[in-house]
Formats: structure tokens, sequence, C-alpha cells
């Protein structure tokens, strides 16, 4: 296994590329379980969940390619209607296969997911949702056995504990494009990426209202086309980038960052006194040398994003003060307090909310990935910190972001990979 060492307390200059979301091209790959026809998708970003996303899709009978940021994938014959445990359980994305698996093949046993260890991560929603469509389920060694012989539209509700699910919005939606008849779907998840798998199923051939909102009208379809289609960019990567940026101080440049998807971030920064502006597809970091503490609380999109929070917290805990970060998708999803304490911060979870008293200096230390974006937030700390961080486990880091280590290089960052 592989450590990061990262010698922080340099400013960072220069521009970033963002890559393709890798949220929004997970379901999109297994959309194409729909159609017999190829399809081409690019702007995908070279990560090990695409990977597994990959090998997920050749054993359920796709032929499936990947040149650069394109991902080609076409039939060879019949597909096999069950998702293996190797696979579904090193990432929670590959669950939504079981949608498009069960709408062309009437039958789908896909194994209960994985992902990483935020918290208990259940799967009520989806296969509440696929029900309503009809489907009969049960589970049996770890699986998800789901059949129909025939789905049939309905209005059905996916509003959970913790409100919208992506996943499950996204796996129902699925199914209920080849379905008989009309589908609402009412507290539907708006995030991007899920208006970005509406979009390649449009162009599929599916009939779809209320994209992008909470309320989604679906007429089922006998059948959906082949197509080309290019996946958004990545909001969680941008904001990645824009934190790291905060948490040096510096000034750079992201290329490609979609800024509208970025709203509730940039807000929050500016409060802080990070000033963002985009032009030309060229969105501009700029920090104060004094910030503000900001506190923030995650919900659905438009909120807050749960995948920024640990990224925001390892700012905040830079920024002299006292700010409160509160955690309502995922109320366990804090990990990173323990390991950012490690470096010299002075954080404290309360139940669902982490108080942050921020501190003039972070220093290095050997640091444990837990998550991939409490991965990510400690390579924020480290960039910031005085001295050399190791930041161990970081195969997390390479399910999530593209060439991290080549663009923070790029950056002007001193950070280097070596075995442990
Ligand atoms: N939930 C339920 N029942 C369900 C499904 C979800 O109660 O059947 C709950 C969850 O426990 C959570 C909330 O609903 O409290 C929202 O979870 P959601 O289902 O939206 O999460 P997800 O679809 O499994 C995706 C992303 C996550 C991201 C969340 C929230 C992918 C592959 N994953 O997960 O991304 O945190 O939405 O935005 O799209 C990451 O990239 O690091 C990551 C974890």
């Amino acid at each position: 296994m592989d450590k990061l060492i990262i010698e922080g307390g340099r400013p960072l200059r220069g521009e970033v590329k963002i890559s393709g979301s890798k949220n929004a091209a997970l379901p999109i790959m297994a959309a194409t379980l729909l159609t017999d026809e190829p399809c081409t998708i690019s702007h995908v970003p070279r990560l090990r969940d695409i990977t597994t996303m990959i090998k997920l899709l050749r054993s359920l009978g796709k032929k499936v390619e990947m040149n650069e940021d394109r991902v080609e994938i076409a039939s060879k014959g019949a597909l096999h209607h069950v998702a293996d445990y190797s696979l579904v359980s090193t990432m929670r994305g590959s669950f939504c296969v079981l949608g498009p698996l069960l709408a062309k093949l009437g039958k789908a046993e896909v194994s209960f997911p994985g992902g990483c260890v935020i918290g208990v991560r259940p799967v009520d929603l989806h296969i509440k949702g696929l029900e309503d469509l009809g489907a009969k389920t049960r589970i049996e060694n770890g699986y998800v056995i789901a059949t129909a012989k025939h789905l049939k539209g309905a209005h059905l509700y996916l509003g959970g504990a913790f409100g919208s699910s992506v996943l499950a919005t996204a796996n129902v939606l699925m199914a209920a494009v080849l379905a008989e008849g009309e589908t609402i779907i009412e507290s539907a998840a708006c995030e991007p990426e899920v208006e970005n798998l509406c979009r390649f199923l449009e162009a599929m051939g599916a009939k779809i209202e209320g994209v992008g909102s909470h309320r989604l009208v679906i007429t089922g379809v006998k059948r959906l086309r082949g197509v080309r289609f290019r996946v958004i960019a990545d909001r969680i990567e941008a904001g990645t980038y824009i934190l790291m940026a905060a948490a040096t101080k510096s000034d750079i440049a992201l290329r490609d960052a979609p800024y509208a998807h970025l709203m509730a971030l940039t807000d929050k920064l500016n409060q802080a006194g990070v000033e963002l502006t985009c032009k030309n597809n060229l969105l501009k970091v700029k920090t104060k040398d004094r910030l503000k503490p900001v506190g923030v609380t995650t919900h659905p999109y438009p909120g807050f994003p749960t995948d920024l929070q640990a990224q925001f917290m390892a700012l905040m805990a830079l920024v002299p003060g006292v700010s409160v970060i509160t955690e309502r998708i995922y109320p366990d999803r804090f990990m990173h307090i323990a390991e950012l304490n490690r470096m010299g911060a002075n954080i404290r979870r309360e139940g669902a909310n982490a108080i942050v008293e921020g501190v003039k200096e972070l220093y290095g230390a050997p640091v444990m990935a837990s998550d991939l974006r409490a991965s990510a937030a400690l390579v924020v700390a480290g960039l910031a910190a005085k001295g050399r961080t190791e930041i161990h486990r970081i195969y997390h880091l390479e399910r999530g972001y593209e060439n991290l280590e080549g663009k923070l290089l790029a950056l002007g960052a001193r950070i280097r990979r070596e075995k442990e």
C-alpha cells in the first residue's frame, strides 16, 4: 500500500483542470444496461470507482473499453442478472445496477453495497421505490433479489429520514423509464448528478419531466437507444481544490469548474473572506490573509454538500474563532476529527455537530485516511500544515480524485507517494 507525503505550509499557484464527475458517471454507466445499442460516454474521470464499475458491467455481460476519458459500452449477447459481492461491496455506486437490470431483464440479484465508512447506509428507499413499481423483493445471503414480470408506473414518495436519496432516485428512475405508463417520483433527489442522469436517459429516448426538481414525471417507453454523452464536471473535486487554496491562503484558478453547482460553498467562503469569480470557464480563487469563522450545515442539494463537509472543517480548523459544522445527511461522518486533532486542530464532536475552535497553525503528522472525503480533508490540512504530513491508506483518495498528486504538483505543492 502507498502513503502520501506532503511538505506543507507553501502557497499554491497556477491553474488546475477539473475532471468529470465520478458520482454522475457511475449511474450513467449503469444506465447503459437499459439498451442493447452501443454508448460512448466522455469526460469520465480515471478512478478506481470507475474501474470497478467497468468490471461490474463486464461481469454483467457488456463489452467495455476505456480510452483516455472515454468509455465505450456495447452489448455482446445476453445480460447476466447477478451483481457479485466482490464488486458491489467495494463501492456503493455499483448498487445502482439494480434498477436497470430489473427493468431490462425482469430480475436482478445485487449484493448489498459497500463504500465509505461513514455510518449506516440503508437501501430501504431503493427497495420501496422498486416495489411501488410492482417488483417483488427479498433479501437472501446478503443479496437483494428483485423480480418483476412487468414494471408498472406509480405515484411514489422517496423521502427518507435524511431527505431525498441520490442513488435511490437513480435506481427507481432507471426502472421507471422502461415501466408501463406514468411514474411520478415525489421527493426525488435533485443533485446535479441526478439531473445529468436524466439528461442521459432523455438522450436515449426516455420521457422525463421536472428534470432538476424534486418531482420527476416519467412516461415509460418500450426501448431506449445508444447515445454519445458528456458527463458534467465534478463539483466535489472542484470544491476540494477551492478549499485547498483557501487553507493555504493561495490564489489559484480552476478550469471547467461547475460554478453554478457550487453556490452553497462559494456563499460560505465569501462570508469567510475568500473571493470567487467565474468568467470564461475559469473560476478564480483569491484568499484574504485573515479569514472569518463560518459554520455550515449539510443538506441535500442545493444545500451545502456532505461530500465537502470534512474538507470545509479542515479549513475552519485553521481560522481563529469558533465555527459549528452540522452534519444532517450522515450524522456519523466525523472520522476526520480525530486525525485533524492529531495535527493540532481543536475540534470536538457533540452529536451531529462539530465545534471547531480555530488554531493559528496545524502541524504535520502521520495520519490515517478513513474514507474518501475524510482523506481529502487530510490533504487540505497537510498542504496548510507546517512540516511533513504522512497520509496512510490513500487508496480511498484513488477512488475519487483523478491524478491528485499530478494536479497538486502542478500547483506547486510538495507532495509525493511512497511505498509503506
Ligand atoms: N438513505 C436511507 N435509505 C436509503 C438510501 C439512503 O435512509 O435507502 C439515507 C442515507 O443513509 C443518508 C441519506 O439518505 O442519510 C442520503 O443518502 P443518499 O442515498 O443520497 O446517498 P447515496 O446515494 O448512497 C450519494 C453519493 C455520496 C454522497 C451522497 C449524498 C454516489 C456514488 N454517492 O450516495 O458520495 O455523499 O449521495 O450526497 O453518488 C462520495 O462521493 O464520497 C460519497 C459518499
